[in-house]
């Protein structure tokens, strides 16, 4: 059966410009195959120790992870990566078929000057603030993060893209990962002397200042991670007895709303520009169970860390080098007492993407 010879030319003609320009467009629908698209050239990565690739290794701070027993389940041993395998920005480069993102700060010029695939700038510690962290040692701001990104397109994709238009075009369908912000709330935010609003605006305006400029550099789609329920992470409810702090996820909820409403009006804003915003924090409350007092369930351990294996209680975020972890990370929500499991890592994927529960576009 072929074509019926009375099919109208010009009907033939609309379909296919119709289809052209959906194409042109890749408008993000409900039934596309790959959320956001997909195709893209490059994943470039900025945040803090939920998605460092291993930045902090070569930085002057206590804030590290390049040590057993992290990395207990990724090829090739402990990174920097704070969690027994891949982050969330590793499976998000995996689901849209590009390499791992590697760290700027391990590698040389000369592997900067190739590649052209992504790269990850995030650093344990930091946030938002340009001083958060920085009691702890070196790490790399929201800022420095932006700054280093712009050294490399000065350097590096210049260098790689023969044309002007060809590097603008590299940009464009390039995909920008953030997430950031939550040691800011760790470091600076007090339940009871501190204003929820004004510090969320605060916090706010400064990120959107560094979404802006990665922007002005070319940057067009974005996959903003919101920040997650600190309230009920173990180094905090280590002092609750095991429920969420819950004015503490109240201070987080109310900045991830201002977040979401705030992209809607920035994507108005600026030309052929699409965010993702992606709700973490109800994906990390609905692995807890349905209850935020709740402290205990047989398929997994919501409250108590993989690592140090048998946990103290204590206000302490990462595992000590060489200590002992629990046999079976896959029974726990989180690695350490402020880091998650690979298995909470893969499973927010699998949300974000396959069911299409957590990842939304804003428009
Ligand atoms: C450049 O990268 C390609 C693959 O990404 C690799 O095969 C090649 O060896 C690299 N060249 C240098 C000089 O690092
Ligand atoms: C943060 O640091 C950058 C320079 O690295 C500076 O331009 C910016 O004004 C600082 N932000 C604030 C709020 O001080
Ligand atoms: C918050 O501020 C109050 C009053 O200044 C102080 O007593 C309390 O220790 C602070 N809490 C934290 C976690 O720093
Ligand atoms: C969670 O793990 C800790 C440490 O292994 C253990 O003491 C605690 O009983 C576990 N909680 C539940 C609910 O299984």
């Amino acid at each position: 059966m072929g074509l019926p010879s009375s099919l109208n030319p010009c009907l033939l003609l609309t379909f296919l410009c119709l289809l052209n320009v959906s194409t042109i467009n890749s408008k993000p629908s409900k039934g596309e195959s790959v959320l956001f698209g997909g195709n893209f050239q490059a994943l470039y990565v900025i945040g803090d120790s939920l998605v460092d690739s291993g930045n902090n290794n070569n930085l002057a701070t206590s804030v590290k992870s390049n040590f057993a027993p992290y990395g207990s389940d990724f090829e090739g041993g402990p990174t920097g990566r704070f969690s027994n395998g891949k982050t969330i920005a590793d499976y998000i480069a995996i689901y849209y078929g590009l390499p791992l993102a590697p760290a700027y700060k391990g590698l040389s010029e000369e592997q900067k000057n190739n590649i052209s695939t992504g790269i990850n700038y995030a650093s344990a510690s930091c946030g938002i603030f340009n001083d958060t962290g920085k009691l702890l040692g070196e790490c790399l701001s929201l800022s420095v993060q932006v700054d280093l990104f712009k050294e490399t397109i000065d350097n590096n994709l210049n260098k790689m893209f023969k044309t002007k238009s060809e590097l603008t075009n590299h940009l464009a369908r390039s995909l920008f990962m953030t997430a950031i912000g939550i040691n800011d709330y760790a470091f600076y935010y007090n339940t009871t002397t501190t204003d929820p609003n004004e510090f969320a605006d605060k916090l706010l305006n400064d990120f959107l200042i560094q979404i802006q400029r990665l922007h002005g550099l070319g940057a067009r789609k974005f996959f903003i991670n919101n920040l997650k329920p600190l309230g009920c992470y173990p180094n905090i409810i280590a002092k609750t007895g095991g429920s969420c702090y819950e004015s503490l996820n109240l201070a987080v909820a109310n900045y991830n709303a201002k977040l979401r409403k705030s992209l809607t009006h920035l994507k108005e804003k600026l030309s052929d520009t699409s965010f993702l915003y992606s709700d973490y924090f109800n994906f990390m409350l609905g692995l807890r169970g349905p209850s935020t007092n709740q402290v205990s369930s047989n398929l997994m351990n919501s409250t108590s860390p993989c690592c140090p294996s048998v946990y103290d209680g204590g206000r302490r975020t990462s595992c000590t080098p060489g200590s002992s972890s629990c046999k079976v990370p896959d029974t726990h929500i989180f690695f350490d007492p402020f880091h998650p499991t690979q298995l909470a890592n893969f499973m927010y994927s699998i949300g974000c993407f396959q069911q299409r529960k957590f990842a939304k576009l804003c428009e």
